[in-house]
């Protein structure tokens, strides 16, 4: 595995917000693993108590993992959260396009002012750096492909507004008060764990519990929409090396202004990365591939346009390659075949 000889330091703490939801309880069990502690905040709104219960049962995490049950948005819960911690990984938002346009005020205050109060929690307890969960829809309606860090379009749904806004916030916290953040833009994550129920759950895990149940998956659109799926062991990667990417004091040491490293092109912290495998597949292949490694022969539906959806998304990731490290293992052909095992073993 690409991220399983990084070496931090001995009992460094991890806290990872939203670690009861699919990218998070996949972060907490990757450090666990390394052998470092974590503190799980989370307020199980979309995440779930199994997701932290594995973890508290395994008696080779026995005293590295805790879970505090608390909600970003209140300011105290963040502050005691961040407590001797060395690193945060903050994944707790609320997902879905659709479901932002229908709440909007709800994605302001759970994804916006959440964030900044964690932003504010890390900078006062001095925590070494901060690492976010950022999205691919921050791109909106960018026509050029492939999606490129500053070249971004005009936004589509206040889901993308929210981690826009999270985006700007955090260079705030590291112009202003040094803080070291690193902003991830997720382009659709599939893996183990990833729920694959109710209206707002990813394609990937819904299509595949449904054919596994001979139901009839919904495409919206023609299907000939295009995503960069990324595995979640891509994913995992990048947060790891985020959080050994250098900051504002090394760019100090080389004598260079801290002023300018959040504008400095060569300097890692104070930007987003875009985070996917840089490949491109097509909603409509990826549900006939699905039926065939299945072996089930069911047509889909076909449904009008979601609002709010972007047509193609496909990431240039040099970005995270020369400035993170980032190196990722898993195509999409390779994360599909593991997750349809975990699936079929899971469900
Ligand atoms: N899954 C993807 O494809 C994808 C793509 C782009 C960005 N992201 C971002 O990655 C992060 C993780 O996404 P995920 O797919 O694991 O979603 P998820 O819903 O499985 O996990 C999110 C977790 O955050 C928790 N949470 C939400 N609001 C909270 C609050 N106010 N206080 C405490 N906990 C809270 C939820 O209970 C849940 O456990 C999110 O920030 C999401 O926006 C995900």
């Amino acid at each position: 595995m690409e991220y399983e000889n990084l070496k931090f330091p001995k009992n460094s703490l991890f806290l990872v917000t939203g670690g009861a939801g699919f990218i998070g309880s996949n972060l907490c069990e990757a450090i666990l693993k390394l052998g470092y502690k974590v503190r799980c905040l989370d307020d199980l709104s979309t995440g779930k108590q199994e997701n932290i219960d594995f973890l508290l049962k395994n008696p080779d995490f026995k005293d590295k993992y805790t879970f505090i049950k608390g909600d970003i948005k209140d300011p105290n819960t963040c502050m005691k959260a961040c407590e001797g911690v060395d690193y945060v990984m903050n994944e707790a938002a609320w997902g879905s396009v659709p479901r932002s346009i229908e709440m909007p005020l709800f994605y302001c205050m759970n994804n916006i002012v959440g964030t900044l109060n964690m932003l504010e929690a890390a900078r006062r307890n001095n925590v070494k750096k901060f690492v976010y969960a950022s999205s691919s829809s921050v791109y909106g309606d960018e026509p050029v492909l492939p999606k490129k860090e500053g070249k971004e379009g005009n936004l589509l749904s206040p889901y993308a507004v929210s981690k826009r806004t999270d985006e700007e916030w955090a260079k705030q916290y590291t112009m202003h008060y040094g803080l070291d953040t690193y902003g991830l833009r997720y382009f659709n994550v599939f893996g183990r764990r990833q729920d694959p129920d109710g209206a707002y759950a990813a394609v990937i895990p819904k299509f595949i519990k449904q054919l596994l149940n001979n139901e009839t998956p919904t495409i919206n659109g023609d299907g000939k929409q295009s995503r960069d799926f990324t595995y979640i062991e891509n994913v995992i990667e990048a947060n790891l090396k985020a959080c050994l990417a250098p900051g504002i004091k090394e760019y100090e040491k080389t004598g260079k202004n801290p002023a300018n490293a959040v504008a400095d092109e060569d300097c890692a912290v104070g930007k987003a990365y875009n985070i996917a495998f840089g490949g491109r597949e097509y909603l409509i292949d990826v549900y006939n591939g699905l039926t065939k490694a299945l072996g089930v022969n069911i047509e889909p539906k076909f449904c009008p346009d979601r609002a709010g959806d972007i047509k193609h998304s496909n990431a240039d990731i040099s970005r995270a390659k020369k400035l993170l490290g980032y190196n990722p293992e898993w195509s999409f052909d390779r994360g599909i075949k593991a997750s349809i095992a975990w699936y079929k073993e899971n469900l």
